[in-house]
Order: C-alpha cells, then sequence, then structure tokens
C-alpha cells in the first residue's frame, strides 16, 4: 500500500494537485472500498491487483483534473454523504451556512410566534437546488427536529439533470416524500403559491472569471457557475421575482460570493428598495449569505 501512496502523491503533484497527499488516500481508499482512516492506520497492508488498477484508473482521472468528489460519486456536506456526479455542482462548505439560517428561519417561525391550530404548513423553498444540498439537508434537520409535518418544502432547478440527482439524494435520505422537486426558472410561477422562507445558492461568478477556476471546475456544470458579466445577473432577476413571491413577512436568503457584499447591497436597493438587505458572515468573516425582508407595513 504504501508505495501505492507514493506513486500517487507524486503522479498528483506532477499534475498539479495542491493537495496530493489527501487525494491519493482518498482514491486508494475509494479503491479498496473502505475508509481514509484505515489506509492511514494499516500503511503496509497488501493491495490486491484488482483494486491497484482501480486505483490506477481513478489517479489517472484525478490527473486530468476531475475532482476527487467526482471520482469518489459521493460529498460530504453538513455530516450528511451526498451522491455527486457531472449532472450537478459539488456542494461547498460555504453553503452550510445558508442551510443553519434557513433552519433557524424555520425554527424560529414554528416555536417563536404561535401559530393558530390548523394553519396550513410554512413554506420553503430552495432554489437551484442542484444535487439538493440544500432542501435534503434541512429536509433531515427538520425531521431530527419532528418537524417535518410543519413545514411543505419546494426546490427548483432549469437543469433535469441536477433535479434527478436531488431526487435521488433526498430518496437516500429518506426524504423523497418530503420536497415537491420543480423544473422551473428561478421561483416556480405556475400557481399562486407564497413562500415563507426563499433559501438559494445560484450562481454567482463573474463570466470573465469561470476560466479561471480551479481546473476541477471545469467538469461542473457552467449552468451551476456562471453568474453573467457582474456574477450577479441570475440574483438580480431573482430579486425581481420575489414580491410576487414571498409570502407576508417572508425572507429571502441567498447566496453570494465573499466579495459581493457591496454588489448585493446595491442590486437589492435598486430592485427592492422597500425592503432590508442584511449580510451574513462566514467565520473567516466574510459577507456569505444576503438576508432580504420586505420592510412591515
Ligand atoms: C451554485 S449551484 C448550487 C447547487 C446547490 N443548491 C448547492 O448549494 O450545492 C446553482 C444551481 O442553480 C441552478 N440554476 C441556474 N440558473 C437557474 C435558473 N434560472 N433557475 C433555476 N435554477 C437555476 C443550476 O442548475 C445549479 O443547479
Amino acid at each position: 500500500m504504501r508505495e501505492l501512496l507514493d506513486v500517487g502523491i507524486a503522479r498528483l503533484r506532477d499534475s498539479g494537485s495542491e493537495s496530493a497527499r489527501l487525494d491519493t488516500e482518498l482514491l486508494l481508499a475509494f479503491a479498496l472500498e473502505t475508509d481514509r482512516t484505515t489506509i492511514l492506520a494499516h500503511p503496509d497492508a497488501p493491495v490486491g491487483d484488482g483494486a491497484a488498477s482501480h486505483f490506477e484508473a481513478a489517479l489517472d482521472r484525478r490527473a486530468s483534473g476531475e475532482p476527487v468528489a467526482y471520482i469518489r460519486g459521493v460529498k460530504e456536506f453538513h455530516g450528511l454523504a451526498f451522491a455527486v456526479d457531472g449532472r450537478a455542482l459539488i456542494p461547498r462548505p460555504e453553503t452550510e451556512r445558508l442551510v443553519e439560517l434557513a433552519e433557524l428561519e424555520v425554527v424560529r417561525r414554528l416555536v417563536g410566534a404561535p401559530r393558530p391550530q390548523g394553519s396550513p404548513p410554512l413554506r420553503v423553498l430552495d432554489v437551484g437546488v442542484g444535487s439538493g444540498a440544500v432542501a435534503v439537508t434541512l429536509a433531515v434537520l427538520l425531521r431530527r427536529r419532528g418537524m417535518a409535518e410543519d413545514v411543505q418544502l419546494d426546490a427548483s432547478d432549469v437543469s433535469e439533470d441536477a433535479l434527478q440527482l436531488a431526487r435521488e439524494n433526498a430518496v437516500a435520505h429518506a426524504v423523497g416524500d418530503r420536497i415537491d422537486f420543480r423544473t422551473a426558472d428561478l421561483i416556480p410561477g405556475d400557481e399562486l403559491l407564497r413562500w415563507d422562507v426563499v433559501a438559494a445558492n445560484l450562481p454567482y461568478v463573474r463570466s470573465d472569471a469561470v476560466p479561471e477556476l480551479p481546473r476541477a471546475a471545469s467538469f461542473e456544470p457552467v449552468l451551476a457557475l456562471d453568474g453573467g458579466p457582474d456574477g450577479l445577473r441570475v440574483i438580480a432577476r431573482l430579486l425581481d421575482q420575489l414580491s410576487g413571491a414571498l409570502a407576508r413577512n417572508g425572507v429571502a436568503l441567498l447566496e453570494i460570493g465573499g466579495d459581493q457584499g457591496q454588489a448585493m447591497r446595491d442590486l437589492a436597493a435598486e430592485r427592492l428598495p422597500d425592503w432590508s438587505c442584511e449580510l451574513e458572515a462566514d467565520l473567516g468573516g466574510l459577507p456569505r449569505v444576503a438576508v432580504l425582508r420586505q420592510a412591515a407595513s
């Protein structure tokens, strides 16, 4: 095993990977159908021919730039394992903040303000569902809190491929019957629905910055990354739909790039002048989620 690890690390370093050791350990664990801890604990264990060639094939893919998550077919998000492949963006750790804020909003509304008996479920919409990271995690968290019945979760995407992957992840986490998946350009507009909480991680990379992203990103759908010339083109269109989509006292939580705080404030002031726009920072202090609310009338 040790020899394979050394060869793999050297190969991935040569190919330009900045995490050659970690990648190699993960790929060897994948080839051996075990976990990385086992690899680290038993570096001298023998490796059969089948697993060695499986490892070689995985190394070839990584050396060509493909992300480790696509090769392994899985990515951890908020402590849950998500199936991932080229149909959707690999969920990023920064999006966990969006999920936490959405969960907090739902809990505040269900626990903080007493709701008359027989009230309809709270409606929550995840726009641009991708792999399902936001909607599925939220459904799992609400189930753990015993609040699943109190919330109607919807999720939209323009990409049928992404929606299919999200459905698969929802079923894998036993929340397939808890989320209504819809094909839509941003907010589903075929009915008079209003949502209490809208959460969205839409593409926000400037078009001219997309080719500059790490090579691994070129394996992800460009539709999931490209936010137009200023990076906020898709989000701007969402803002235009919000006043017709949010319930009274509703809130929209929108993930943005760490350098887009002021641009987001300016955009919100232009498109939704009567709304408030607060920015929630990540652990590094960068603005990460814009919180938009209609001013109370
Ligand atoms: C940055 S990815 C986020 C995926 C997932 N929510 C996550 O956080 O990992 C953006 C998603 O928005 C979708 N998308 C892009 N434009 C859209 C539009 N106009 N309407 C709905 N979804 C859109 C993409 O297909 C992609 O799945």
